[in-house]
């Protein structure tokens, strides 16, 4: 019988989730549940890159797991941990530190990204080395499938460099992930008042960033202050050079709506710049408060979300014990025997 390939992702539990992490990754996780093997985790250890108020991080993790149910993902279908709870993905990245090389690290654009933001002082060792403990989240599972956004393509590129460098000494161990992103034009979603920039959740300027528990008042001043273009006539097309803040648009309300952009570009045909911002205005609105009352509902439910942490670690340690055992053994570390 044939299994179902293994799809690993993860979401740092740092707040704020946007309306980009659930195009460029909730959205694709819930429909890739239907065809695969999940195994959804909050990256706890990865937030910690960044200094988080203790009380606020605990929060922030119930907090994503009742994203993540408020998205449809199926903690009885799939595994849904947190990272911490397993602690082989701490084992396995001090291996993986040893295949992997300082000039790879220093070349990957979000940790040049964060020196800039940081000017170069006090960088933690933590952010230079996060690509290695993300490679261990997935190779610990041997996952075959990794859904992401499109800033993260750089990093399962460098999980698969180090695989295939542990592979080609100790032979065919580790599984080659590949990744997945949105068909859909939805794999890096734009900040709304510069599209040529990444939405980020961790946006110093609330008004580039829709985030999940934006209420309609704030919906509506976004994307009415939304960047678009002086075209004339304006002609809402996808287009994401020559029109990046009209592309950015249609992507949201084409994802948030699942209408073709094609045929959104139908709609909009000789129609002005307002009537696509009043249409996403009226759909994120009503996909968000759809979101926003299931998310109230799993989140007050603390047993629920206890027993989904419990069930989730149990499961995952299982599957990471077998392959750290395995990896222990290749390497030659030195098994316990009773004699
Ligand atoms: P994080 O927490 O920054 O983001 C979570 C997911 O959201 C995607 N994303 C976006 N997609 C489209 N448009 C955007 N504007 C946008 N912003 C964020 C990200 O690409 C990501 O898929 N290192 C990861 C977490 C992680 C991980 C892993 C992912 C840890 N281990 C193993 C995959 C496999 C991160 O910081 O994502």
């Amino acid at each position: 019988m044939l299994t179902k390939p293994t799809v690993f992702s993860a979401i740092q539990p740092t707040g704020n989730l946007t309306i980009g992490n659930y195009i460029g990754a909730l959205k694709q996780w819930n429909e890739i549940q239907k065809k695969y093997f999940c195994i959804y985790c909050i990256a706890d250890l990865h937030s910690l890159t960044i200094y988080q108020k203790p009380n606020i991080l605990n929060k922030n993790i119930l907090d994503t797991l009742a994203i993540f149910l408020a998205c449809d993902i199926d903690p009885n279908k799939n595994i849904i941990f947190i990272q911490s709870h397993v602690p082989q993905h701490t084992q396995l990245s001090w291996i993986l530190n040893c295949f992997t090389y300082f000039g790879e690290l220093k070349r990957m654009i979000q940790f040049k990204e964060k020196m800039l933001l940081f000017k170069n002082k006090n960088i933690n060792i933590g952010l230079f080395n996060y690509p290695i403990l993300m490679a261990a989240d997935i190779l610990l599972y041997q996952a075959d499938k990794i859904p992401v956004g499109k800033d993260q393509i750089q990093h399962i590129e460098m999980a698969r460099k180090i695989a295939i460098r542990f592979n080609s000494i100790y032979g065919n161990i580790f599984t080659i992930p590949e990744k997945i992103i949105n068909p859909n034009k939805g794999s890096c979603i734009m900040s709304l008042l510069n599209p040529l920039k990444k939405m980020s959740k961790s946006d110093s300027n609330s008004n580039n960033v829709i985030n999940l528990f934006d209420k309609i008042d704030i919906i509506r001043k976004k994307i009415n202050n939304a960047v678009t273009d002086s075209d004339i006539p304006p002609n809402i097309i996808y287009d994401k050079t020559n029109k990046p803040g009209i592309s950015n648009l249609l992507s949201i309300l084409s994802n948030i709506t699942n209408v073709s952009i094609q045929n959104l570009e139908k709609e909009f045909k000789g129609k002005i710049y307002n009537d696509l911002k009043k249409s996403v205005i009226d759909n994120l609105y009503i996909f968000l408060n759809k979101f926003q009352k299931k998310y109230s509902k799993y989140r007050e439910n603390k047993k629920l979300l206890n027993n989904i942490i419990i069930n989730g670690s149990h499961k995952a340690q299982k599957k990471a014990k077998i392959t750290l055992n395995n990896i222990n053994n290749i390497i030659g570390l030195y098994n316990k025997k009773i004699l």
